[in-house]
């Protein structure tokens, strides 16, 4: 066992850390008060290779292994998680999907444009009645000669508006369950294709989340992913690898609390001395730490899993559930030790605690990753 990082992953982490601050930073305060999506900066993250960083060169991608993509989501999500789930998303939802399972054609067609994040991407599973009871999907695409008749809603879509290549999951023959499910590509702008109201939300507001009406859009059949049927297992097997990109997303919030709290510990003065020689703060850096790293250890084991080919669910859903809750502790701690600054926008970890919320709900609450582990275990 090694706990050393290679020069290279170093390299990934330095470059996205002088992005963050460089380009990231400035404007994140304005971002989120107005719900703005961070549009230029996406773009210029595309152009640096954060979009598509796994996927092989030979399709425009970057190469890289896991644990590279972590290292950048981390640093990406402490200054900006609105920022880094559009990079979650596009690089392991929809890249690493069509990667693994799409045809030459579709590789060729739609994955190169998102690889250089030229285009962006959604994955739609989630509708207004299937959210963490994924097999219960009310979308259906129904086969007429050569194309598919898309109908349907999806809901709580990142990138709805953003995107213009959409993963869509839906229903093909309701009587066959989980295995009557299928998965398709859509391009925005599609007859029928509705890009429905953005979601006002607590947290990642930079983000846009939109749901999605599809009203007999016409899907050719080279835009099926896989097999008919195939669509569940496709579904699931893509958000196991998402679920680190989300893990290293509340690993990135939480550590960028922590490192804005023990900054602030030592230039705020209180009772004659900086804060941070108190005990009652110390007590709090420690448990933030001590959190922070078993975290950043969960959420890298997952990714060098998946690197060295071995089954990941079971790790991903450990290390997303485990980090989740670690963001959410830290970033209310963060502004603890900030005390009344801690709650105004300027400090950040305000911003930071709500988003935090989030990494406990999307990609599979807390209780679905309990549900991925425990099968896992009694199986
Ligand atoms: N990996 C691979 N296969 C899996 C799997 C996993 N993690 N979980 C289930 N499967 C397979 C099973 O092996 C089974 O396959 P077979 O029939 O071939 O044996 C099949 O899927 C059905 O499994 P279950 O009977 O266990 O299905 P279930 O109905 O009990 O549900 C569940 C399982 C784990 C609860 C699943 O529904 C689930 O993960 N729900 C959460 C969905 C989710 O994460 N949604 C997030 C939306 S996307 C998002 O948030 C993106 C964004 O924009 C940020």
């Amino acid at each position: 066992m090694n706990f050393e990082l290679t020069e290279e992953h170093i390299a990934v982490r330095d470059a996205a850390r002088e992005f963050t601050q460089a380009e990231l930073l400035p404007g994140v305060i304005d971002r989120d008060t107005e719900a703005r999506f961070p549009k230029e900066q996406i773009q210029k993250m595309g152009e640096l290779g954060f979009m598509g960083m796994m996927v092989d060169p030979k399709y425009n991608g970057g190469g890289m292994d896991t644990l590279s993509y972590v290292l950048a989501m981390e640093e990406i999500s402490k200054i900006d998680a609105s920022a880094s789930v559009s990079m979650s998303v596009n690089n392991s939802l929809v890249c690493w999907g069509l990667e693994k399972y799409g045809t030459e054609e579709q590789k060729e067609k739609y994955l190169k444009p998102l690889a250089t994040g030229e285009v962006l991407g959604a994955f739609c599973l989630s509708e207004p009645e299937a959210g963490s009871d994924a097999t219960s999907q009310r979308t259906e695409a129904k086969l007429e000669g050569d194309h598919y008749i898309l109908n349907g809603t999806k809901n709580w879509i990142t990138n709805g508006s953003s995107a213009s290549v959409y993963l869509v999951i839906a229903q093909t023959d309701a009587s066959k369950g989980h295995k009557g499910i299928s998965a398709f590509i859509v391009e925005k702008g599609w007859k029928g294709f509705i890009i429905g109201k953005k979601e006002d939300k607590l947290g990642i507001r930079g983000s846009d989340t939109h749901s999605l009406m599809f009203n007999d859009v016409k899907v050719p059949v080279e835009n099926r992913i896989g097999e008919e049927g195939f669509g569940f297992t496709f579904a699931m097997e893509t958000l196991n690898g998402g679920r680190i990109g989300i893990a290293a997303q509340a690993l990135g919030i939480a550590a960028g609390a922590y490192e804005l709290a023990l900054a602030y510990s030592k230039e705020r003065k209180a009772f004659g001395k900086p804060i941070s020689q108190h005990q009652a703060i110390q007590f709090k850096l420690a448990d933030m730490a001590t959190q922070i790293e078993a975290a950043r250890m969960l959420v890298y084991k997952a990714a060098c899993l998946k690197d060295q080919g071995e089954d990941y669910a079971h790790a991903s859903a450990m290390a997303k559930l485990y980090a989740s809750e670690v963001a959410m502790n830290v970033t209310v701690e963060a502004v603890q030790v900030h005390g009344g600054y801690g709650y105004v926008k300027e400090y950040h970890v305000e911003r930071l605690m709500r988003d935090a919320k989030i990494t406990q709900i999307y990609e599979g609450t807390s209780e679905i990753q309990k549900i991925v582990i425990s099968r896992n275990l009694l199986k």
